[in-house]
């Protein structure tokens, strides 16, 4: 049998620095574990766009959609602001995730001990916490039609459409119950089903998946202005959010935050299952670009590995692996192995980029 096959997307700013130390890792479990992926590396984003006049060339979405899984690091940044709208960096990523059609988006929230002094909340508020939130990612008004800006007698519209169907929320319902099964068994939902119609159906299917398929499961709902109230108050309360694309995007920036850096958060974007019975899937950190310290080695590698050990353990059943990478990870933190972001108010000496790599390769290594 052929190794499983890895697309990497290193993309913009940040992102090849980061997927340099995932590099490593890569070859670490090839050379220590007897664990070898087919890797192949291609463009994303701005640096696709320079080469190819497109943030996502045709054979590059072609490949995406062979392998077992893609690996993104970050796209964007201010040399592409001015760019028109249908060839901006994100738009590489947008099309990736919408003809891959990965409609469940798992960005969990995971506060590691060392660091819960380091969130903007109060360390009992955050220590322990645990959460995942479940972000609907190719539908919503991300995608939805009419949108564009338009000229209505003498002046401009900008408009959007917020759009979702029954079986596009009944089956990133079904991805939230399953996950939260294998967690501690509640879901919370999130709309706005006091303003919006989109909002009401979602509630509603919501609710019928619920009674149908997945009684067993605890499920409420929330506003999700209530909701991003009542995450900072009191985030433990939550188990597994499931939201739609835009909520998603915002709750998971302010959930990310409440454990202290973004530089630290991984995602897996999952879609159907393929003929291997493995879902299409791309792991990428939830943080972007950073094109103000894109360069000089400052750059936190954690959210990026650790989107690789997701991929072990939803791509590849290697769960036991992921749990190695996220113990190495843990164990550097709490030797107090530190890049610039996570630096607390009281200083200290921050490592670089490679040499946070070189401290979890360590951690690695002294797990055999
Ligand atoms: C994210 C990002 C993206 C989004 C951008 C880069 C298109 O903010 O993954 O959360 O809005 O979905
Ligand atoms: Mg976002």
């Amino acid at each position: 049998m052929s190794n499983p096959s890895l697309l990497i997307l290193p993309g913009d700013g940040i992102g090849p620095e980061v997927m340099a130390e995932v590099r490593r890792i890569i070859d670490w479990f090839g050379a220590r574990r007897g664990i070898a992926f087919d890797v192949s590396e291609d463009l994303v984003g701005g640096c696709a766009y320079d080469k190819h006049g497109t943030p996502l060339h045709d054979d590059t979405m072609a490949r995406a959609q062979e392998v077992d899984a893609v690996l993104l690091g970050a796209v964007g940044g201010p040399k592409y602001d001015s760019l028109d709208f249908s060839v901006k960096p994100e738009r590489g990523l947008l099309r990736l995730r919408k003809e891959m059609d990965l409609y469940a988006n798992l960005r969990p929230a995971q506060c590691f001990d060392a660091l819960a002094d380091f969130s903007s909340l109060k360390r009992d508020v955050v220590a322990g916490l645990d959460i995942m939130i479940v972000r609907e990612l190719t539908s919503g008004i991300y995608f939805g039609e009419p949108r564009g800006i338009i000229r209505e007698g003498n002046e401009r519209v900008g408009i959007n459409t917020q759009r979702y169907t029954e079986s596009e929320i009944a089956r990133v319902a079904r991805s939230a119950f399953e996950l939260a099964r294998k967690r501690s068994n509640r879901v919370c939902s999130m709309e706005k089903a006091n303003v919006m119609e989109s909002g009401v159906l979602w509630r509603e299917v919501v609710t019928e998946v619920h009674q149908a398929e997945y009684a067993d499961v605890e499920l409420s709902h929330m506003y999700a202005d209530a909701g991003a109230m009542q995450l900072t108050r009191w985030p433990k309360q939550f188990d597994v959010i499931v939201t739609d694309n835009l909520f998603g995007d915002l709750l998971s920036d302010l959930a990310a935050m409440l454990t202290g850096s973004l530089g630290m958060l991984p995602s897996a974007s999952l879609g159907a299952p393929m003929a291997n019975g493995r879902p299409k899937a791309l792991y990428e950190p939830v943080h972007g670009s950073a094109p103000d310290i894109a360069g000089k080695a400052l750059a936190n590698p954690i959210a990026c590995i650790l989107s690789f050990a997701m991929a072990l353990r939803y791509s590849f059943d290697l769960g036991e692996e992921a749990a190695r990478v996220e113990r190495a990870v843990e164990k550097v933190l709490a030797d107090g192995v530190r890049t610039a972001d996570l630096m607390g108010p009281e200083g200290g000496t921050p490592v670089s980029t490679s040499a946070m790599g070189d401290a979890i390769l360590a951690a690695l290594d002294a797990s055999l």
